[in-house]
């Protein structure tokens, strides 16, 4: 609900008020005299902001060539603001059945993440989506809108007239200054530039309220197992969760993102269920980004996710490839060690690395957690229980729920 329709509805119940139908109330002051009195000047709504137009225009199925779909049915503020329920990967396009190559990410945590570059040894980092290829949330805005497997607009002109037609559309435009003749250049820059607003200004998409921040702040305390959990997580030579997402604060910050945007080859299997999926087609990630063909080294390598929220966004991995957090630990744990559990057996062997094609297999993480055979798994299976149950404290919403109840 906009502040907007709440402002109208209030208006409307007043001018109700004032035509005295209820009668008799207290209020209504001394009847003749009140009567005379002529009416206060309602105050002008306040124009709404950009980031208010941008809540709206986030819930807007109108602006895709299906009228179906919203920015809010891939990024679902219950399912923070990932994946919606039930939706392995998603689907899009103009009829709506064009099934997406990646897991729809959380849109929350990401006002740090900054452009996408190369840090000082070299080593890629920042930017928006799996392959960190849109630098800021203006530029990540056009991709889904423009995405034939998305929200499918044919090219600017026609999202333009979807934002014309918009009941608010004269908002928009006053929001983004711009007069009523605008161009459609300039009404698309203004829609992405108030859903960047939105998501950057807006609260939901940094809460900061999981179990894990009220044990910062020393409101709550971590259970023994989800103590123990955060220890294995932190642990260099087991876990070694945080050496990649991150537990601390980034250097500046006051909350710790659980991801420092590196990127990496995990070597995640191949997802079966894409059937229609051809037989020969490999996502790269990185290397498949126009601007950096020709880094092979790079092939495979997907950005870090933040984990905070993780038990509310399956299925996980770029490719969607795992349903639940239990699986997501034990691979971690045993990917090297018990490769049958997570590739196909073909004449006894299992295919490492199914998702990459062979020449690119080199690039895949090797270090803790990760084990060579023949050495003890990092992590056992009480110790991958304790990392889900310390996962499960990154959820928002449980130092406001204490704070209400
Ligand atoms: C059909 C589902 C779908 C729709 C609709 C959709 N997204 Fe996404 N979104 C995705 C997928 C899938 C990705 C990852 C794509 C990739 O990495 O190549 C993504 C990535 C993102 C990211 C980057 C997340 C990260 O971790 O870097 C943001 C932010 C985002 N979307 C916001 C939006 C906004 C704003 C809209 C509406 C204009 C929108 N999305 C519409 C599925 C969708
Ligand atoms: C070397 C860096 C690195 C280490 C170490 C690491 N991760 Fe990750 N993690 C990643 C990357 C990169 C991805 C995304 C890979 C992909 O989708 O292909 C990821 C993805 C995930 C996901 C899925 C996120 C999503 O949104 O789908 C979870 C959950 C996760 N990691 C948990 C862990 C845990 C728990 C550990 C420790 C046992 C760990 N990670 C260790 C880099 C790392």
């Amino acid at each position: 609900m906009t502040h907007h329709t709440r402002h109208a509805a209030l208006l409307l119940f007043c001018l109700l008020c004032a035509c005295g139908g209820g009668g008799g109330t207290a209020s209504s002051g001394t009847g003749a005299a009140a009567m005379s009195t002529p009416a206060a000047p309602t105050p002008p709504a306040p124009a709404p902001t950009l980031a208010e137009v941008g809540d709206r225009l986030f819930d807007e199925t109108s602006l895709s060539a299906s009228g179906k779909l919203a920015c809010a049915s891939c990024h679902v503020e219950a399912r923070g603001h990932a994946d919606a329920v039930g939706v392995f990967l998603p689907l899009g396009g103009l009829d709506g059945t064009h099934q997406g190559l990646r897991s729809s990410p959380s849109a929350r945590y990401l006002d740090t993440a900054g452009a996408f570059g190369f840090d000082a040894q070299g080593r890629p980092r920042g930017g928006l989506f799996w392959d960190g290829r849109a630098n800021s949330r203006t530029e990540q805005a056009r991709g889904p809108l423009f995405n034939p497997d998305e929200m499918a607009n044919a090219d600017i002109p026609a999202l333009a007239a979807r934002l014309r037609a918009l009941p608010y559309a004269a908002d928009l435009r006053t929001a983004a200054g711009l007069p009523a003749a605008a161009t459609d250049a300039q009404l698309v820059d203004a829609a992405v530039t108030a859903l960047a607003r939105y998501q950057a200004d807006d609260a939901k998409f940094h809460p900061f309220t999981s179990k894990f921040d009220a044990v910062q702040d020393g409101s709550a305390t971590f259970t023994a197992q989800e103590q123990r959990g955060l220890n294995l997580f932190n642990d260099p030579q087991r876990g070694n969760c945080a050496s990649c997402h991150d537990s601390r604060p980034a250097p500046g910050q006051a909350r710790a993102l659980f991801t420092n945007f590196s990127y990496h080859a995990l070597g995640v299997p191949r997802n079966t269920s894409q059937a229609t999926r051809d037989p020969a087609f490999f996502d790269l990630g990185l290397c498949a980004r126009s601007d950096l063909a020709g880094r092979a080294d790079l092939c495979g390598a997907f950005r870090t996710p933040s984990l905070r929220n993780m038990a509310l966004t399956a299925p996980y991995f770029h490719n969607a490839s795992f349903a639940t957090l239990e699986d997501v630990v034990a691979f971690y744990a045993t990917r090297d060690l018990d490769p049958a559990r997570w590739y196909p057996v073909t004449g006894g062997q299992a295919q490492l690395f199914n998702d990459l094609p062979p020449a690119y297999r080199a690039n895949v993480q090797q270090g803790p957690p990760f084990r060579r055979t023949g050495q003890p798994p990092a992590l056992s299976p009480q110790d991958m229980a304790d990392v889900v149950a310390f996962l499960n404290t990154l959820t928002d919403g449980f130092s406001t729920a204490t704070a209400t109840h």
